[in-house]
């Protein structure tokens, strides 16, 4: 039987669009930026986001705490009360193409604490922040459970400002291996350029999660693998754009904007992310085809914002 999808009105609008060569209007030139500048803040995330002006940001990335007790910044008494102060300012700091990714669990069994399913109830009806995606990132290894199904998956809630979110899918798609590629060049619904891109890497990602010993690891006790934060920074922004990690943690966002060519803020009350981000740029690979980038540390943000600015590209 057919896929639904395949008759759903925005997706047969865009193939007609690519068929005629059109672009969609939330598509952006892009060029290389010259240089790309990492703003490092040890502030609050609220205090911070309060300073930050309208329309200012590409993509808001987010991996908050859980409310899980992992560690001293991860417990609440209410937890919706508090994420709501930060919640609330999302939607005014995005850029009209922009969107913005909340890290999160659900929380079984019978804790009845905030969670990403409160996160996902509050931004519905209280914000004007549209729901594009659920995205579940799915790992094979980690705890084992006698009295429930072992759980192997988190999420993350992708939110847009506008209808006219950016959306770079051809820069995250998967190859196909040679099987699957004849039996989709075979499929009529399938543009065939689109399938020697690769194929869209759907909505549940399998990334390991980064062991004990993991080659990756600063030291941060709930660091994000690096390749599930590429794949959103690409496919969400662009490069030269702004992204913002206001629960900066060690700062894999800032090392993958610096891999990417984006600029990138990250805010963590703990001054320890300055120490994690010096290893990230220790162990990063040079890679050539990034733009030589900046750090700043503390800088003055209007000014920071300045420079960032002259850096992204116009609109079409
Ligand atoms: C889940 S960790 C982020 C880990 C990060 N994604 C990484 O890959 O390293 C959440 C971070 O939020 C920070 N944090 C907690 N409450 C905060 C607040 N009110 N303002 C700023 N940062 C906060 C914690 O210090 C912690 O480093």
């Amino acid at each position: 039987m057919a896929n639904k999808s395949h008759f759903n009105a925005g997706h047969i609008a865009m193939n007609t669009l690519k068929k005629n060569g059109v672009a969609h209007s939330s598509q952006i030139e892009t060029k290389m930026p010259e240089k790309t500048y990492h703003g490092l803040f040890t502030k609050d995330a609220v205090e911070f986001l309060k300073q930050m002006p309208d329309s200012s940001v590409q993509l808001v990335l987010i991996d908050p705490p859980y409310n899980i007790d992992l560690a001293h910044w991860d417990t609440f008494e209410n937890y919706l009360d508090w994420a709501k102060q930060w919640l609330d300012e999302i939607y005014r700091i995005l850029t009209d193409t922009g969107n913005c990714v909340i890290f999160g669990g659900f929380q079984y069994q019978d804790l009845k604490k905030g969670d990403l399913l409160e996160i996902m109830h509050y931004t519905r009806h209280n914000t004007d922040l549209r729901f594009t995606n659920l995205v579940i990132w799915y790992y094979k290894n980690g705890m084992s459970a006698h009295r429930f199904f072992a759980n192997r998956h988190e999420e993350a809630i992708w939110l847009s400002k506008t209808k006219n979110y950016f959306f770079d899918l051809d820069s995250v798609r998967v190859p196909y291996d040679e099987e699957s590629k004849k039996t989709a060049l075979k499929d009529k619904r399938l543009l065939p350029e689109s399938i020697e891109k690769g194929k869209n890497p759907t909505n549940v990602w399998e990334i390991g999660r980064l062991n004990g010993n993991s080659v990756e690891r600063v030291g941060h006790p709930t660091q994000k693998p690096l390749e599930l934060i590429r794949r959103f920074v690409k496919g969400l922004s662009y490069p030269g754009s702004l992204v913002l990690d206001f629960f900066g943690g060690s700062g894999t966002t800032g090392r993958i904007c610096i891999e990417e060519s984006r600029n990138s803020i990250l805010v963590d009350n703990d001054p320890a992310m300055l120490d994690y981000f010096k290893k990230h740029r220790q162990s990063m690979n040079g890679n050539i085809f990034s733009a030589p980038y900046e750090i700043k540390v503390s800088p003055n943000l209007d000014e920071f914002l300045g420079i960032v600015k002259n850096e992204v590209e116009i609109e079409c």
